[in-house]
């Protein structure tokens, strides 16, 4: 049951999960207590839902003055860059994905606020860790700027956990696949362009090979997943830096036979860009017995629901 007193400000609210997940929490809570912001201008689907307001996370008095002024309790922070992008920029990348969480971990810490909410990634493995079901703890020496911002942040987390107290937690995302806003310059956005390509012009150049297995997630499980996290009573959360969540693997293959199942005539090819060499460093399949252990997560989507659920709302 949703606390009467809380006070929600979602950060990044315009991207690909922040609208989703802004819309999921305004569903969830009483008018008003859900405050989305953003960089941006709002997201056509948020307008008329609730608060807007405009926000750049990297100015960190204009936050702290937001949370004092709205009463904010808790605050998902979803602004950030993502894994190819990063790499065009990566002291650019660095600095916003870190002084963000900064940023919003101190003011936390300062006005003792209930919960924080973080993403990290798959991105957090390299090369050296465990390709198959890759476990929680293991080898991490991730090899992009993207994957080092996020672990230097799963840390960050912990130490204000530990140190401060701060009720901070974390999901690390597999690609991320959903219909209702555009993705935001990652690896794994291919799974989501094949799809507006399909239907489209029947056709599809895949950036990565036939062949790259990488976890994967439709977004209901995302959002699903991020909810259940946050409402959990603290004493089941026993992973303070960030809980490994999986829900399905394939490859570009295995989507675009997905897709032939609906669209016979549908073809790929596959020219491999820069973002294969970031798609090699990372897990092939990952192992999240410790969230299904700690708090009861359990996927719902598969690849061919996946599949029909895109094509069918895609479709619209
Ligand atoms: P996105 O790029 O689609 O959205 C990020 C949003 O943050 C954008 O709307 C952008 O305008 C906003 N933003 C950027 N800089 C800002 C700033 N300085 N102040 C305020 N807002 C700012 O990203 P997303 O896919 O929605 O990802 C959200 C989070 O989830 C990120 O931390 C990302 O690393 C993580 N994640 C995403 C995926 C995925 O597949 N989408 C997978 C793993 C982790
Ligand atoms: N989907 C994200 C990316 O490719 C993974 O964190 O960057």
């Amino acid at each position: 049951m949703p606390n009467r007193d809380e006070k929600i400000l979602v950060v990044g609210a315009c991207g690909q999960i922040g609208v989703e997940l802004t819309l999921q929490l305004r569903k969830m809570h009483r008018e008003g207590v859900v405050i989305a912001s953003d960089l941006r201008e709002e997201h056509p689907l948020l307008k008329g839902t609730g608060p807007y307001v405009s926000l750049d996370i990297m100015n960190k008095e204009t936050f702290h003055v937001l949370v004092l002024r709205y009463n904010i309790t808790q605050v998902y922070l979803l602004a950030a860059i993502l894994s190819a992008t990063g790499e065009k920029n990566p002291t650019l990348a660095w600095h916003i994905n870190m002084q963000s969480l900064l940023n919003v971990l101190e003011v936390a810490k300062e006005e003792n606020l209930a919960k924080i909410y973080w993403p990290s990634s798959i991105a957090v493995f390299g090369p050296d860790s465990p390709k198959h079901n890759t476990p929680q703890h293991t080898v991490i020496e991730p090899t992009t700027v993207y994957g080092i911002s996020k672990f230097a942040g799963e840390r960050w987390c912990e130490y204000y956990f530990n140190r401060y107290n701060v009720d901070v937690r974390s999901l690390r995302y597999p690609g991320l696949i959903s219909y209702k806003s555009q993705p935001g310059g990652g690896t794994t956005d291919y799974a989501i362009e094949i799809f507006h390509d399909a239907l489209s012009n029947g056709h599809y150049t895949s950036f990565l090979n036939e062949n790259t297995y990488l976890p994967m997630m439709y977004m209901p499980d995302a959002i699903r997943a991020t909810i259940e996290l946050m409402e959990a009573d603290a004493s089941k959360i026993k992973v303070r830096s960030s809980y490994n969540i999986g829900a399905m693997s394939f490859s570009p293959g295995d989507i675009a036979a997905e897709i032939k199942k609906h669209f016979p005539d549908f073809t790929i090819r596959y020219k491999p860009d820069s973002r294969q060499n970031i798609a090699n460093s990372w897990p092939r399949s990952i192992d999240d017995s410790e969230a299904k252990n700690d708090w009861g997560w359990k996927p719902e989507y598969d690849i061919e629901r996946m599949t029909e659920d895109m094509l069918k709302n895609l479709q619209h």
